[in-house]
């Protein structure tokens, strides 16, 4: 499995990114975002949602408030947000297990709590604020992505 750096100057860009790993996401699959707050773990949710075949993805939004947000594309999309979350062992009586073990694809925002108990097969995905619009994006585990981007 590969690791891959991009380096974005814009929302669309990192949406952009998202649409491309999107593409290779295939049911079942676990995407582990890591970053600060405002680093664009909800803008590259965006774009993973696009690449799942959600054709809206601007109904994309933090559920910060409800934990999860479940989406139909070409599979079901639960994104799934930690934020609010302090113990390793609140996420399992809230029912994370149900999700990771359904049919769709789970993205979850702040994965940093669990990473350690989730499954090796996680695609983890890091952001980092570098300025106000620049950002990195640092994959791991993801499929080849050279074929499709030039970075
Ligand atoms: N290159 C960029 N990529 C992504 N977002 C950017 C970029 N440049 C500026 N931004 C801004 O950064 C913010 C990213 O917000 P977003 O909600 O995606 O972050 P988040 O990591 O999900 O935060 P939270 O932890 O609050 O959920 C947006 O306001 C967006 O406009
Ligand atoms: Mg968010």
């Amino acid at each position: 499995m590969h690791r891959h750096t991009f380096y974005t100057n814009t929302p669309a860009e990192t949406e952009k990114i998202g649409h491309i790993i999107g593409q290779t996401l295939v049911k079942r699959d676990i995407v582990a975002l890591i970053g600060d707050l405002g680093a664009g773990k909800t803008c590259l949710t965006r774009g993973l949602a696009l690449g799942l075949g959600l054709p809206l993805p601007q109904k994309v939004t933090s559920p910060s408030y409800t934990l999860i947000n479940e989406y139909e594309g070409y599979t079901p999309i639960y994104h799934i947000d930690l934020y609010r979350i302090d113990q390793c062992e609140d996420v399992w009586d809230l029912g994370l297990d149900e999700y990771l073990e359904g049919e769709g694809v789970c993205i979850i925002e702040w994965a940093n709590i669990i990473l350690q108990e989730l499954p090796s097969h996680t695609i983890e995905i890091k952001l980092s604020w570098l300025d106000e619009n620049r950002r990195s994006i640092e994959t791991k585990n993801t499929v080849d992505l050279s074929t499709y981007t030039s970075n």
